[in-house]
């Protein structure tokens, strides 16, 4: 029987499992969507347990699949939205509120009051993280400080913390193993980066106990094995990384230099700075991209908040449009100098403004302005950040010479092909797109020994398309002036 690996991939909006063959080509899928919870303005939360149930009955129906056709599922990587924080029992594994998720700016104040007490270059230098509420640490010391009786339960051992792989381990695993990964705990504010340990000082500084977090293992590693009530026998977990780490190995960027963009729910551009920790003078931040084998690869990161979630607010929230697959047409439609500028700042803009509370705007409407010009700005505007992203790596001195691409959006040939002309930089669309589950693939796979090292993978990246940029494409320097404008207007406002 076939060996295959199964990946769970615990993103934003959907927790999906995807079992791969050792070729890395799909062999069975399944997705579940859960409830976005915005209890006030600018908060966001997941209920745990919602995250817990559609991550089992996904990775089941996966598993079950694939073992029907024949395979047999050999190990399991875990890959997952980052800094989301669950704070739980460590008796059953039960949440005590619901996770405060990533996008949550409820830390706002907290992060400027740090600022101005001095913190910010003690925690760039340790953790190449800026002072901003998407990281975990603020969120922890808000759970600690609004769930009543959390400090002291944490205090006396009987509480967990961690990251959403970490919750899924534990759950995983009955409770058995509170660990995580180097790459999540790189999203923390508390990891030490260059130490590659939880900092005492960095701790202090956030209020945080260490009793409460995960040992760090690297992202092949044992990290437990699940109960064997789950699948009908006890599966390994080999391989964990924070999806848009997953999605650089699954993109196979292993030397330094290589670049990629995902564009989920937000959109993360990574590149592989190899064995050192680069800093950024343009508020982009150092992270770890992979620790294995005890070496840690670094990796520059650019982070926008916003790119599939405006098309899912187009969708869900104003209803103009019924599928997103339908924006690809509708941008079609819209005259070249439409005018319409949208600056998706829903949650506060992240890379490189690290605004928390700009909020979203549409600028430059006329009587003529339709869905399709909205649609079309929409797209636009996550070019027009990954175009920010780029200028910042360019003033780091980073120059790349082709970017691959993936994620749901770039699914739509328009989007790339704008993409590559706002980018002026050829752009890479792979054949398997779901980059992220199979970077987790990967990682379990390595260290189930069933690739013998980056090789093997390489030689199974395969590029389904390449959007060259279009020599005929004008007026991107008149477009980038007025997105500008429109974010300068738009920070003005808040
Ligand atoms: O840092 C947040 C990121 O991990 C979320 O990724 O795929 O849900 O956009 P995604």
């Amino acid at each position: 029987m076939p060996d295959c690996i199964l990946a769970m991939d615990q993103g934003t909006t959907s927790s999906r499992a995807i079992v791969f063959d050792l070729k890395g080509d799909i062999i069975a899928v399944s997705q579940q969507e859960f409830r976005q919870i915005f209890p006030a303005d600018g908060w966001v939360e997941h209920d745990a347990n919602e995250i817990w149930d559609t991550s089992l009955k996904t990775a089941q129906a996966a598993f079950t699949e694939a073992e029907a056709k024949g395979y047999t599922v050999k190990a399991i990587g875990i890959t997952n939205q980052r800094e989301t924080s669950v704070l739980w029992e460590r008796d059953g594994v039960k949440p005590v509120h619901n996770a405060i998720v990533w996008q949550d700016r409820r830390t706002a104040n907290v992060c400027r009051s740090l600022k101005d007490a001095g913190h910010k270059a003690e925690i760039q230098d340790k953790t190449g993280l800026l002072l901003d509420p998407y990281f975990s640490a603020t969120k922890l010391a808000w759970l600690l400080d609004n769930v009543s009786g959390a400090r002291k339960a944490a205090d006396a051992g009987t509480l967990a913390w961690g990251t959403i792989d970490s919750f899924l381990i534990a759950k995983l695993t009955g409770g058995k193993r509170h660990v995580t990964d180097a790459t999540n705990a790189s999203r923390t504010s508390l990891f030490n980066i260059r130490t590659q340990e939880w900092d005492d000082s960095l701790l202090k500084i956030f209020g945080v106990p260490e009793s409460v977090l995960p040992d760090v293992l690297d992202s092949c590693a044992d990290f437990g094995e699940t109960t064997p009530d789950l699948f009908g026998r006890a599966i390994p977990i080999l391989g964990v990384a924070g999806d848009q780490q997953a999605a650089t190995v699954g993109q196979c960027c292993f030397d330094e230099g290589a670049i990629k963009s995902t564009y989920g729910t937000g959109c993360f551009v990574l590149m592989n700075t190899g064995k050192s920790f680069v800093p950024s003078k343009n508020r982009l931040l150092t992270t770890v991209a992979y620790r294995i084998g005890g070496e840690t690869t670094y990796a520059l990161e650019g982070s926008i908040f916003i790119a599939g979630a405006a098309v899912q607010w187009l969708r869900d929230g104003i209803k103009i449009l019924d599928h997103a697959r339908d924006s690809e047409a509708l941008a079609r439609q819209a005259a070249d100098d439409h005018g319409v500028y949208m600056v998706p700042a829903f949650t506060g803009l992240g890379a490189p403004y690290w605004d928390p509370d700009v909020r979203a705007a549409l600028f430059g409407m006329t009587r003529g302005t339709g869905r399709a010009e909205v649609v079309r700005a929409t797209l636009e505007s996550v070019c027009f950040q990954t175009h920010d992203l780029f200028s910042a790596m360019a003033e780091d001195g980073i120059s790349p010479t082709v970017l691959r691409v993936d994620g749901g959006m770039v699914a739509n040939d328009w989007m790339a092909q704008r993409l590559a002309d706002l980018l002026a930089l050829p752009v890479d669309r792979p054949k398997v797109m779901e980059t992220t589950a199979l970077g987790a693939a990967y990682l379990a796979g390595l260290q189930a020994g069933l690739y013998s090292g980056f090789n093997d993978l390489t030689a199974q990246w395969q590029c389904e398309q390449r959007f060259d940029p279009d020599s005929g494409f004008e007026g991107r320097g008149k477009m980038l002036a007025k997105w500008h404008k429109a974010v300068a207007a738009a920070r003005s406002f808040a």
